[in-house]
């Protein structure tokens, strides 16, 4: 019996405590401000990471690099983005904040991505209905797993459409040998506290080169001109990371690679374990070029696997947040939807719950959320599907061996 709770991944520092060292030295040196010394060298340490000669603007935030990214890529009110359903909503909600509207796609069934086929189908409608091509494009490393980003580029090209990866949990994930975030035109990565290395909340976009770095970073910081007192051309963003954070993150790109193994070897252990447990399917990468930096792992359950207490899901309404998440203010007003997992799924979670485990459904599509009704929406029924099957299990740093033979063993024990 393991009693301690598990999360589903937790942030952790580097056994030297250089995060801490870091952020000492910006204390002492009275660098408490959003840029400086820090961030500058965090800056280079992403950068040197993504290689191919890529430029690097840390952010308070990873939705803030989607922000900025979109606004580099000139979208603007009316225009539309080609962005993948199967996400959180940071990947789409600033399409929104442009006044611009998502045009979602639904996933292929390998990598539970933007199914490129579909997306060149949703392009070629786009024109033929609106007479404007989108604006841009945004996959999703969905749990780290690589796009087929190859294919993504060929279509984005053909029709000189630019690409922003949104790889906010794909840091580190290689797709034939390199990095994700370092294909398209810009890279989004997050560095929240649950992420792959965090720096407690931020985040950076990948630049292409000096020109669009200079230009990203100007509008990071209030767009202001040189001028002796504040000029302002053009409107601006207070996105630049702090330089306590940027702390953290030097400290963390220490481990950084660390991080990635230990995920791999957790995703490793999962696969093992489950194998030939009936109705329980480890949710693995294709073989050939993909190397998914594991962020979560996922299962999927046979929606008729018999899961004890199913019978009890959804039979009260949420009060707070799952795994104690700060800022669910809203309390839900039903205990269902019209779009959820399977009640094993969530018989299944609660069975976890119970036994300290935090486990997790997979995103709900965005063409499924209330929010996003009247979006334009290109489906094939994937997203959907895995939604209604998918549950994340703890994968960070902090999950032992132990750990994951303990939660593999509550699984087994939650079927009837
Ligand atoms: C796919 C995806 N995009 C964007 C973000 C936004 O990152 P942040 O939380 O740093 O704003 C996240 C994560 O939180 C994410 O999972």
């Amino acid at each position: 019996m393991v009693n301690k709770r598990i999360y589903l991944c937790l942030a952790h520092m580097s056994e030297e405590g250089l995060e801490q060292k870091y952020i000492k030295e910006a204390f002492d040196t009275n660098w408490v401000v959003p840029l400086g010394p820090n961030v500058n060298a965090f800056e280079e340490d992403l950068a040197t990471f993504v290689g191919k000669d890529k430029k690097v603007v840390a952010l308070s935030s990873g939705t803030a690099a989607v922000h900025l990214a979109l606004i580099a890529c000139g979208v603007g009110p009316g225009d539309e983005v080609i962005v993948q359903s199967f996400t959180f909503c940071a990947s789409s909600h600033p399409v929104t904040y442009l006044g611009a509207t998502p045009v979602f796609v639904d996933s292929e069934r390998d990598t539970w991505n933007m199914d490129p086929d579909l997306m060149e189908e949703a392009i070629k409608d786009r024109i033929a209905k609106t007479g404007k091509k989108p604006k841009a494009i945004v996959p999703v490393a969905l749990y780290g797993m690589p796009y087929q980003i190859d294919r993504i580029m060929e279509i984005a090209d053909k029709y000189d459409i630019p690409v922003i990866e949104d790889a906010a949990e794909g840091f580190g994930s290689r797709y034939d040998g390199k990095v994700l975030g370092t294909y398209g035109e810009y890279g989004v990565l997050s560095f929240n506290g649950n992420k792959m290395i965090t720096t407690s909340g931020g985040g950076a976009l990948i630049c292409p080169d000096k020109k669009e770095w200079d230009k990203v970073m100007w509008l990071a910081t209030q767009a202001r001109e040189s001028y002796p007192y504040y000029q302002h051309d053009a409107i601006g963003y207070n996105y630049r990371m702090s330089n306590i954070c940027a702390g953290i993150g030097r400290g963390q790109m220490t481990v950084a690679n660390d991080h990635i193994a230990h995920h791999h070897h957790v995703q490793a252990l999962y696969e093992e374990l489950l194998k030939d447990v009936k109705g329980v399917t480890v949710h693995k990468q294709p073989a050939g070029k993909y190397d998914s930096n594991f962020w979560l792992s996922t299962i999927t359950l046979d929606p008729d696997l018999k899961v004890k207490g199913e019978e009890n899901a959804y039979k009260t309404i949420v009060r707070g947040a799952i795994g104690g998440a700060a800022g669910v203010i809203h309390v839900a007003s039903t205990a269902v939807t019209d779009c959820q997992p399977n009640n094993n799924v969530e018989a299944m979670r609660m069975a976890l719950n119970d036994a300290g485990i935090e486990a997790r459904p997979v995103w709900k599509p965005m063409h499924k959320q209330p929010v996003y009704k009247d979006a334009p929406a290109y489906v094939n029924g994937v997203s959907e599907d895995v939604f209604k099957i998918g549950l994340c299990l703890p994968t960070g740093p902090y999950v032992s061996d132990e750990d994951v033979r303990y939660i593999v063993d509550c699984i087994k024990e939650s079927i009837q």
